[in-house]
């Protein structure tokens, strides 16, 4: 199988990564946090070395400001619920995932928020004067997804950061494409509260994420319950990241996370050069062929690239992939307002996502097969 669908998780993973996971089940296995002996103390330990790589990563100077989740829905789910107060209006983006349009669309629905979507106009992304326009006196959070997992357009969050820092109004960064690739580093983007998956950019396994929240933001936790500290209390502990991370932590997927971002920290302009090159080498072929529409930004800056073949449906041709050994995925992405704003609700879009390891060839031998289709 050719793998060439990063953009929904990353595959293959360095070989440090599920020798860390399967060191951890097998031998370690222990409770991080929560008993005083030897091995609870090391799993609490490869827990601290992951927060400590993470914070290097987003330059950011407190590891505990950095909250493990399950994967980046679960991070936006943490902050969107963390803040939100009812009668709040709050802007997003029609380049925004269902993580983030699910839950503010449910509260919107059951009239505790106002909900305004802006959809990208004359280019590619959601401009900063957009967001201006758009605010109100109410407006308590803006959600902004950095990278489209649809069309890989990059959009201006550290714009749109600078804007609203002067309103004062709380910025939620989704990373969920970009985390691992492109520079994350909430200060410079002016964020309030970043959320990311592990297991994409970063190489993590499945089943991990994170939240990074700025100091000063009261968020009102997501999920309580048991954190190894406190334990004389029923009320849930201030310190952070405890007063978020209630119960046993995915310490096995922690273990591999820490692994990846080993292996990312190394060379992470190569892997956002080399993936660049492999979205525009794509492009520039598919570019070629008449019969195939393609959407997304002419220079990507991300392995993400859509398109449809004409008088097929998108997944008629992830079909036909498959039986030649190349796994894509196509449909909407759950991404329902990025394909209304492309015109491609009733197609889907046939989305291929190179990661790292994947070689040029790979991208030939995907062309040969569009090009027969
Ligand atoms: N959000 C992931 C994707 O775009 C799963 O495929």
């Amino acid at each position: 199988m050719i793998y060439l669908d990063n953009a929904a998780t990353s595959f293959p993973k360095p070989d440090t990564v599920p020798r860390a996971v399967c060191g951890v089940i097998s031998r370690l296995g222990a409770n991080p946090g929560r008993s005083g002996h030897r091995m609870s103390l090391a799993a609490g330990r490869i827990v601290m070395n992951c927060r400590e790589a993470l914070a290097q990563m987003l330059c950011v100077k407190e590891p505990e400001r950095i909250i493990f989740c399950f994967n980046c829905t679960d991070a936006l789910n943490m902050a969107i619920h963390g803040v939100i107060t009812p009668g709040a209006h709050v802007i997003a983006t029609a380049l925004d995932h269902n993580a983030s349009l699910r839950p503010l669309s449910g509260l919107s629905a059951r009239g505790v928020i106002t909900l305004t979507i802006l959809y990208p106009e004359g280019g590619d992304a959601v401009t900063a004067p957009q967001v201006r326009e758009a605010l109100t006196e109410d407006t308590r959070l803006v959600v902004c997804s950095h990278g489209s997992n649809v069309t890989g357009a990059v959009q201006p969050v550290h714009e749109i950061g600078a804007l609203l820092k002067e309103h004062g109004i709380p910025f939620l960064v989704d990373a969920a494409q970009t985390m691992g690739v492109l520079p994350v580093h909430p200060e410079e983007m002016a964020a309030d509260m970043v959320a990311f998956p592990g297991h994409k950019g970063l190489l993590g396994p499945t089943g991990t994420g994170a939240l990074w929240i700025r100091e000063g933001l009261q968020l009102t936790p997501f999920r309580e319950g048991g954190t190894g500290s406190r334990s004389d209390s029923v009320i849930q502990p201030d310190e952070l990241p405890d007063r978020f991370e209630s119960g046993t932590l995915n310490l096995c997927g922690i273990a591999g996370l820490l692994q990846g971002i080993r292996f990312v920290q190394d060379q992470q302009r190569a892997i956002a050069e080399h993936e660049a090159m492999l979205a525009y080498k794509l492009r520039d072929g598919l570019s070629r062929l008449d019969s195939v529409s393609l959407y997304g930004p002419k220079e990507p800056l991300l392995g993400v690239v859509s398109f449809n073949v004409e008088g097929k449906r998108s997944g008629e041709v992830a079909e036909a992939l498959d039986r030649y050994g190349l796994a894509i995925r196509a449909g909407l992405h759950c991404a329902p307002l990025t394909h209304q704003w492309l015109g491609t609700m009733e197609t889907g879009a046939v989305r291929v996502s190179p990661g790292f390891f994947n070689y040029p060839s790979d991208i030939d031998r995907l062309l040969s097969i569009v090009e027969r289709l």
